[in-house]
């Protein structure tokens, strides 16, 4: 089987997973099944539930954990629901490793990459939303704000204004040219160009990157779940922050207004412990590998009890 994808941190994630001896592992994303093969083969005892929502991944993930037969069970979703299609009492270890995959990147007709000759970027195909609807009918302003907030560039005005003169001739039609016009090549003293933040940003509102990160975490905070190790792999900043302040949240006893006096909420919230006080990076060895693994963080956290919802 030619793997299109090659799963990063795959050992530390084996690891956080392997004192499940029963129950059910939720991988939310699936993508072309590394993780969940190795983590199927670690844990003999176990069953898996895959989502994804790409049906390419699907299909892919489909093939290759076949011979894992009834332990295997995939769905074709976004992973803000994946929860709700698991009884969450059997639940005892959930995975995300958010972002896109080799598959995607390297694949012109989906749009990822800069030599692409289309604009898309979707990892569900069949949503409405394009990179080519985001960059040839946002307004200026709704252009300026996806680029400073999603891929935080210094330069989200002038790059707002230059796409927006660019599509007065015509719509930008490709990947290629919307690169062109940004800029591929790196400016002085930052490690990467503004055509591969604005790419980021693009991605990120076309595919709701970060509403889904914050829909699954909702998801898995108010599951009843008990006993489950919680791993989440991601790739850049703003999702990092996410699950760094979820997992503080999550963490607290008191949930009381910081300016109230003294405790009012009874003070025994704590949904369970953080496991990974800093998150776990890529070694040397393997950023040389697989530099796509460079930027990745995985982050971990151990729910014990279900908090108390008011
Ligand atoms: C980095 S890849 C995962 C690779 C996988 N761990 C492996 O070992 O092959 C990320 C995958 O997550 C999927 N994905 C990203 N956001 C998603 C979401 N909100 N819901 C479901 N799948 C999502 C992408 O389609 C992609 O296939």
């Amino acid at each position: 089987m030619n793997i299109p994808h090659i799963p990063v941190l795959l050992e530390e994630v084996t690891r956080a997973f392997s004192a499940v001896s029963e129950g059910v592992i939720v991988d939310c994303t699936l993508g072309y099944g590394g993780h969940s093969e190795a983590i199927l083969e670690a844990n003999p005892r176990i069953t898996l539930v895959g989502c994804d929502k790409d049906a390419q991944a699907v299909a892919f993930a489909q093939k290759r954990l076949a011979r894992f037969g009834e332990r295997v069970r995939i769905l074709h979703a976004p992973f803000s629901t994946v929860i709700s299609h698991i009884d969450p009492l059997h639940v005892r270890g959930i995975l995300a490793d958010i972002g896109v995959s080799s598959l995607q990147l390297d694949r012109p007709e989906r749009g990822f990459g800069f030599e692409s000759d289309v604009l898309d970027m979707r990892m569900d195909t069949t949503m409405p939303l394009t990179a080519y609807e985001v960059v040839n009918t946002y307004t200026q302003a709704q252009l300026e704000e996806i680029l400073r907030e999603y891929g935080e560039l210094p330069q989200w005005r002038v790059l707002a204004e230059r796409i927006c003169k660019a599509r007065e001739i015509g719509p930008i039609t490709s990947a290629k040219v919307l690169a062109e016009i940004v800029g591929r090549g790196r400016s002085q003293g930052r490690k990467v160009s503004p055509a591969t933040l604005v790419f980021q940003a693009i991605r990120i509102e076309v595919n709701d990157e970060l509403g889904e990160l914050g829909k699954l975490l909702r998801s898995i905070e108010t599951a009843s779940l008990h006993d489950c190790v919680v791993g989440i792999i991601s790739f850049h900043s703003l999702e990092d922050r996410i699950v760094k302040q979820t997992f503080k949240l999550w963490q607290k006893e008191c949930i009381c207004n910081p300016f109230v006096p003294r405790c009012e909420c009874g003070g025994n919230h704590s949904l369970g412990k953080i496991l990974t006080k800093k998150p776990i990076e890529p070694s040397p060895q393997e950023v040389q590998r697989n530099p796509r693994s460079r930027s990745s963080k995985l982050r971990l956290f151990r729910i014990e009890q279900k908090r108390v919802h008011e």
